[in-house]
């Protein structure tokens, strides 16, 4: 089977990823890392802290970005004088109102605008809504899932001016290192804001999902180091685990060359199906695109991708469910997905 339903990697890890693993020195595994002697959380967060030029102090480490995302909601969502209440994307990944559900926290909508082949911010409305609502946390994704629309630093930053300075902005940036390598922004803003975190992954660009390894930034302040306390282990992370971190991060010419393929998949989708009647390719700076599609061809298309072994993903959310969201693949897994839609649509 061909998965292309949960923005994973199907691709090869780069070779210092490979001879990482292969020469782990298991004896590390019978012992605690030592680096708590010297104050700090992980050779992978000390190396972070390097590759971001943002203090140790301010990393973050998780299991996974859904573990950074879950602790940040849970604590915010139930520390002392919060009101519990979250906003999100009105199309976003379901993932967020659950985690604000396990604490009995309320999420609320803000409103995406959807535009020729992208979606956008209403930043006055939000500004309006935010004041209105006085959210504890104000949930950003970029690029977003299952959209594919980011926010720019610009953006991000005029984001922080409107907000006030009570609501925590949780930015998921787990599919933001297929848009820049440029980091700038993160350090700038965690820099000079007190309310701000930021959660990426290996998962996507590094095509680690089941590695289960996130990290974050988080702003300055007596808030965020409360938190920090909170969401930091105290016996250490996974000592194999933060080596093959440090190894993929390393190997950035192989992922970007696997993004350029990714890039290739878009403009093909776009030209090819793009052209198609009643069919509508989103523009998309992550590891998948989103597709508008004929409602009439759902079971036909779900039935031919079975046929060729594969499965993308129908959505099924409120306005957003004659659309489907497909992974990038291999160029050939590409291929087929593209080919299946054209005899499909020729059928109609
Ligand atoms: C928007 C978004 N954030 C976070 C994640 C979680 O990634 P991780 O594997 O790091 O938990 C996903 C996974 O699909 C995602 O789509």
């Amino acid at each position: 089977m061909n998965y292309l339903d949960r923005n994973e990697f199907n691709f090869e890890p780069s070779q210092l990823v490979v001879d990482t693993i292969k020469n782990f020195d298991i004896r590390k595994f019978a012992f605690y890392t030592r680096i708590y002697d010297q104050g700090k959380k992980s050779i992978f967060s000390v190396y972070l802290s390097e590759q971001f030029h943002i203090d140790e102090q301010q990393v973050l480490l998780g299991y996974g970005a859904e573990d950074l995302l879950k602790k940040a909601v849970h604590y915010f969502l139930t520390v002392k004088g919060s009101n519990g209440i979250m906003m999100i994307p009105k199309f976003s990944w379901w993932y967020y109102s659950n985690i604000a559900d396990e604490v009995e926290g309320q999420t609320i909508q803000y409103n995406v605008i959807e535009t020729d082949d992208t979606f956008k911010y209403d930043f006055e409305a939000l500004e309006r809504q935010v004041n209105e609502v006085r959210p504890k946390i104000l949930l950003v994704a970029t690029p977003n899932n299952p959209t594919g629309n980011g926010l720019t630093p610009a953006e991000l930053e005029h984001l922080c001016d409107i907000v006030p300075a009570e609501t925590v902005i949780l930015v998921d940036e787990a599919y933001a290192s297929y848009v820049t390598s440029d980091t700038t922004y993160i350090k700038h803003l965690v820099e000079t804001r007190g309310n701000i975190i930021f959660c990426r992954t290996m998962s996507k660009f590094y095509g680690l999902p089941g590695l289960r390894l996130g990290f974050g930034f988080i702003g300055k302040g007596e808030e965020m180091e409360r938190f920090a306390k909170y969401a930091n282990m105290y016996l250490g992370y996974d000592r194999l685990s933060e080596e093959v971190g440090i190894a993929a991060l390393k190997s950035g010419d192989h992922y970007r060359e696997i993004a350029r393929v990714m890039q290739e998949a878009r403009d093909m989708y776009k030209a090819e199906v793009g052209a198609l009647d009643g069919f509508k390719v989103y523009r998309s700076v992550a590891n998948f695109i989103l597709i508008k599609y004929p409602i009439a061809l759902k079971e036909k298309l779900q039935q031919a991708f079975a046929d060729e072994d594969y499965k993308v993903k129908f959505m099924n959310e409120p306005d957003l469910n004659t659309h489907m969201r497909i992974t990038l693949g291999r160029r050939e897994q590409n291929r087929t997905i593209c080919d299946t839609i054209l005899r499909i649509a020729k059928e109609q």
